[in-house]
């Protein structure tokens, strides 16, 4: 996608082979920084403090942090290290995992000389590949809109409501629920996307608002308790979010909150669509209660940071927004059933949210039953 006119990844190999550059999304909005991991401590260092974040980006990293780790030592002993490093730095998006054994698969039995250039080669595949699958996420997905702008009618924008960052910042260009709203803005009927603000990080209103403005798609933001009654009064014609993880019946893992959006979408018969890259599908995960939910810090409840502006100048600013002394709980993640999802939207097309929908898509992988 677009920044000033420029196109960009969130995720680059420098020119001379040394490093991986990304943008850290801490920043944003309030500025565009590129940071440069060296070493596979700093990749992992990136992920758990989430400069880079959203289940494909994650895994793109990892891969990178590998294929540093293997420049630095190539044997099997530093590669596993690097491997258990890595994985352990956040929980719940299972593109963490996935990437590590795509590379490991590679690399494992190559001789030491050669997992270097093959680790960054891997690692250039996948985050292409994660590009050309979001790619197709956009291209399979566009026709849920127009079908929508066509019962509205000429002129009407489709109003699509959306949860935290499932953008191109989340994975290595054009996003998951975002590409979809892309390639309809660019080539297909008008769209407005409502904006959940996403607390406690505000990945919504810091990043997706961000990511639709700087394409001059139009959009609103909204705090995250607005989108049940925006449903209710017709103002949302489509639900469309990412996943971190959906386990082989079609539950489905995402930011907190995604599970009462899906609800109140299912009571008011709006379609809430999942969209989603086949490495995003944990095959070996029966049902959504098994998947692991990330605690993170309380600080993230508790303090928020924002532009500060007194006249003099803006400074970004971090303050303190609860009772003193209150204790808070941050589950980042939160389950829908396979039963409130309409659809997955994937690189292979749309499907039901079920077993037999994953196994239509992906009959290489068996399903389950
Ligand atoms: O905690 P985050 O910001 O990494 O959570 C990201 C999300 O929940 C996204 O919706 C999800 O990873 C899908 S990204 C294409």
């Amino acid at each position: 996608m677009k920044i000033d006119g420029r196109s960009m990844r969130t995720i680059w190999a420098s020119d001379d082979g040394r490093s991986v550059n990304i943008i850290d999304q801490t920043r944003l909005p309030h500025s565009f920084e590129i940071a440069a991991l060296e070493t596979m401590e700093d990749a992992g260092r990136a992920i758990l403090t989430m400069q880079v974040r959203g289940a494909p980006l994650i895994g793109a990293t990892a891969a990178y942090g590998l294929a540093l780790a293997v420049a630095h030592d190539p044997s099997s002993t530093a590669m596993q290290d690097a491997r258990s490093h890595l994985l352990k730095q956040r929980p719940t998006a299972v593109n963490l995992r996935w990437a590590l054994d795509e590379m490991m698969r590679v690399l494992a039995p190559l001789p030491e000389g050669e997992r270097a250039s093959a680790a960054w080669r891997h690692a250039a595949r996948i985050a292409d590949e994660d590009v050309e699958s979001c790619r197709l996420i956009g291209v399979n997905g566009m026709p849920l809109i127009e079908e929508i702008a066509r019962r509205k009618g000429p002129g009407e924008s489709v109003n699509i409501l959306t949860h935290c960052n499932a953008g191109w910042l989340a994975c290595v260009d054009w996003g998951t629920a975002t590409s979809p709203i892309y390639h309809a803005h660019d080539a297909g009927p008008p769209v407005h996307v409502w904006v959940d603000e996403t607390r406690p990080r505000n990945q919504g209103a810091a990043l997706t608002a961000y990511e639709l403005g700087s394409h001059g798609v139009p959009h609103t933001i909204i705090v995250d308790n607005a989108g049940g009654h925006l449903m209710q009064r017709g103002q949302v014609d489509l639900v469309i979010v990412g996943t971190d993880r959906v386990a082989a019946n079609g539950d489905v893992a995402n930011k907190i909150g995604t599970y009462l959006k899906a609800l109140a979408a299912d009571d008011t018969g709006v379609p809430f669509y999942v969209a989603l890259p086949g490495s995003t599908i944990d095959w070996s995960c029966s049902k959504g209660s098994d998947i692991e939910i990330e605690e993170r810090s309380a600080d993230e409840v508790l303090l928020m940071t924002g532009r500060l502006d007194n006249g003099a100048g803006a400074k970004v600013a971090t303050v303190a927004i609860g009772a003193p002394g209150s204790p808070a709980a941050n589950p980042a993640f939160d389950v829908t059933p396979a039963r409130l999802v309409t659809g997955f939207i994937t690189e292979r097309g749309v499907a039901p949210a079920s077993p037999a929908g994953l196994r239509q898509l992906y009959p290489e992988m068996g399903g389950a039953a």
